[in-house]
């Protein structure tokens, strides 16, 4: 059994802060960000809270699949670092504001790896026939985390949510999850303090385990590259993406990316990316999908998705 895609959401902050506003705040360029990362823009939310964010992009969500009522969801599963309640979870507060009364909830914490755990978390309660649907939602305020005196690090975030209703399909799936406690330095936030990371540590392990991760979840679900539509990466880097790509030996064509636009949101990366292809028609039924995340953790994993 494997997730299908039917229907996705967003909540994108109106606020935007482009590579130039940054220049103002730390020593950097328009074309030193570009270059390195290929980010132009980042998404800003000063006013809603990150609950506020998933319930509009879970709510967007469910109105794209009209077919499938509130109900019938057996999952909700919110990821977020950057949220400002402890209790309740988020997930719980989406379930009463979409009124999915038959939904268990939880929040889970993976950072930049949390959509892909959380999908995968989906599909093994589908497999063990506890759920036919899911809403899976992706929220981060990066913003409140970032600092903004660090150009090493601030350059790089942003804000937004990202939501997928995914049902179960007996299509056969596949999926991977690792992670390395022991290296959890390069990428730390302290209770109350900011994101702190080694850039360069997190960008040779990605470019490193993605591949790899990817690999394994092709073999495992014996799928040749060539009937891979597009591979969804968390979006962290272009040259992360441009380099996975490479190692792969794909076409950068079959990597879409966003980044440019919305900066790295964390958790919320995957499925504002979903949201955009989806709705602009992008991934027609049947379309065939490996999505990849990674970072603080370390954490990584993969995972097979259809349409
Ligand atoms: O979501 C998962 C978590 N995070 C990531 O995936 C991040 C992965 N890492 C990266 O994306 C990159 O490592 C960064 C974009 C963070 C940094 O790019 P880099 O090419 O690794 O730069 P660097 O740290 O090697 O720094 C190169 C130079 C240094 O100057 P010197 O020592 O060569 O004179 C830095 O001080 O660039 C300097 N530098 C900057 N210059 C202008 C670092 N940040 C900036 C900046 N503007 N914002």
């Amino acid at each position: 059994m494997t997730g299908r895609i039917i229907g996705t959401g967003a909540c994108i902050p109106t606020l935007v802060w482009d590579n130039n506003k940054l220049a103002e705040m730390v020593e950097t360029s328009d074309e030193w960000i570009r270059e390195r990362t290929g980010i132009a823009r980042r998404h800003i939310e000063k006013e809603r809270t990150a609950t506020e964010m998933a319930i509009e992009a879970a709510q967007k969500a469910m109105e794209s699949c009209a077919e499938l009522k509130a109900e019938e969801i057996g999952a909700i599963i919110v990821c977020s670092i950057a949220q400002e309640e402890v209790l309740p979870s988020v997930s719980c507060q989406v379930q009463a504001a979409i009124g999915a009364e038959n939904a268990f909830c939880f929040d889970l914490k993976a950072a930049c790896s949390g959509f892909v755990f959380a999908y995968n978390t989906c599909l093994a309660y589908m497999n063990m026939g506890l759920i036919k649907n899911a809403l899976i939602i992706g929220v981060e305020k990066l913003s409140t985390i970032t600092d903004w005196t660090d150009r090493s690090s601030c350059i790089l975030f942003g804000d937004g949510a990202g939501a997928a209703v995914i049902n179960a399909c007996e299509e056969e799936g596949a999926m991977m999850m690792k992670c390395d406690g022991s290296r959890g330095e390069v990428l730390t936030c302290p209770a109350g303090s900011t994101l702190l990371m080694n850039g360069q540590e997190v960008f040779k392990f990605a470019v490193r385990s993605v591949p790899e991760a990817i690999n394994e979840v092709l073999a495992k679900k014996m799928l040749a590259k060539e009937d891979v539509d597009y591979y969804i990466l968390h979006q962290a880097n272009r040259r992360i993406v441009e380099s996975v790509a490479k190692r792969l030996g794909e076409p950068i064509e079959k990597f879409p990316m966003n980044l440019e636009e919305y900066g790295n949101t964390s958790s919320a990366s995957i499925p504002l990316l979903l949201d955009e292809l989806y709705r602009s028609g992008k991934l027609p039924k049947g379309s065939r999908l490996i999505m990849a995340g990674f970072g603080a953790g370390l954490s990584w994993g993969a995972s097979y998705v259809t349409v």
